[in-house]
């Protein structure tokens, strides 16, 4: 592990360049060899990805950044009483925008000890890192490269932790993946911990579909943005306007899903695996789901995880609720 540290900041990187492409190319490999073919999420969030989702924060139609950012003003002072915490840990932190609300909420109880985000995209979290210092030049950084989906039980504890997974990513993993991430957070939070968790709620199907296809494109930039990851890590010749960003409602499952269509056949391949990449025209590609959740139920997958649902919060619209559970 390498740690990169100056004057009340640090950096662990738990997940290197190279761990992160072996990933790439065993994911990449798996998943465009399969029928339907499909991509994780994780390989949204290069630079360029990270910067295209913080464009998504601010569009009119993607609602849940700023009802999340709304409940938490209206409740940050609630939320730090009920956590008790020492530390905030945050999986997921991307531009740690929002977090500034739970930081500045903990710090006036004067119960916080150091602030740990903890990302995959390594330029997100130092951009992040490096105007917290500015804005918090007492508060102790402790920042973690890492892939929450490997590295839970190695982050860092310096003090009893709040971790908080904000933004609705939770409703990125599928129920299975879901059920797998909850246990090993449950695992590796010490009993007495507390989780802080921001959930999309179901609501009209019109809402959810906006807030995923956007009027200005940029949810179908960052979407194609994977095919760009995909040709410069693994020297790919695939075209990212070869394909068509869709976004629907999947009633079923409760779950906006995301994919990317062939506009037309597509022959090309990814140099760096040998892997020749074909499409009929209209085939798709499933990048993403972004589940939506109702209260009972999540209730319930908390529970199975160990973790004892404490407090919920919601805004006026009940579009999105932030759920306290402790271990
Ligand atoms: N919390 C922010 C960002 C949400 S976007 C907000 O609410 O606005 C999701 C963030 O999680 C991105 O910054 C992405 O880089 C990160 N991420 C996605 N999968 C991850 C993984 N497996 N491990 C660590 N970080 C991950
Ligand atoms: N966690 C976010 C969400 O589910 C991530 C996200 C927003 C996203 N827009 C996206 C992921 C578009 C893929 C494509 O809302």
């Amino acid at each position: 592990m390498t740690t990169l540290s100056t004057p009340g900041a640090s950096l662990d990187v738990l997940l290197t360049p190279a761990d992160l492409r072996a990933a790439l190319e065993r994911d990449a490999r798996a998943g465009l060899s399969a029928t339907p073919k499909w991509l994780p999420p994780k390989y949204f969030y290069d630079d360029r990805g990270s910067r295209l989702f913080e464009e998504i924060t601010r569009l009119p139609e993607y609602y849940p950044t700023r009802t999340e950012h709304a409940i938490l003003s209206a409740y940050a002072t609630d939320i730090a009483a009920a956590a008790d915490a020492e530390v905030l840990l945050e999986l997921g932190s991307g531009s740690s925008h929002k977090t500034r609300l739970l930081l500045n909420a903990m710090a006036r109880q004067a119960t916080l000890a150091a602030y740990v985000p903890v990302d995959v995209s390594v330029g997100a979290l130092r951009d992040a890192m490096s105007s917290l210092r500015t804005d918090y030049p007492h508060l102790p950084l402790h920042g973690a490269v890492a892939d929450f989906d490997a590295h839970l039980a190695l982050l860092p504890a310096p003090g009893r932790r709040l971790w908080v997974l904000l933004g609705g990513t939770i409703g990125n993993y599928p129920p299975a993946e879901r059920a797998v991430l909850l246990a090993a957070l449950s695992a590796a939070m010490r009993p007495g911990e507390a989780f802080l968790l921001g959930i999309d709620l179901v609501k009209d199907p019109k809402r959810l579909v906006a807030a995923y296809d956007d009027a200005a494109g940029v949810t179908a930039a960052f979407n194609r943005n994977v095919i760009s990851v995909l040709d410069r890590e693994l020297d790919g010749d695939l075209d990212p306007d070869d394909f068509e960003h869709v976004a629907l409602w999947d009633a079923e499952n409760e779950w906006i899903e995301m994919r990317l269509r062939a506009r037309r056949p597509i022959s090309a391949r990814l140099g760096a695996l040998d892997l020749p990449v074909r499409l009929d025209v209209e085939e798709e590609i499933r990048t993403e789901i972004s589940a939506k959740f109702r209260r009972e139920r999540l209730a319930e997958e908390l529970t199975a995880a160990g973790l004892h649902v404490e407090q919920w919060w919601t805004d006026p619209m009940a579009d999105f609720a932030l759920v306290l559970a402790r271990r």
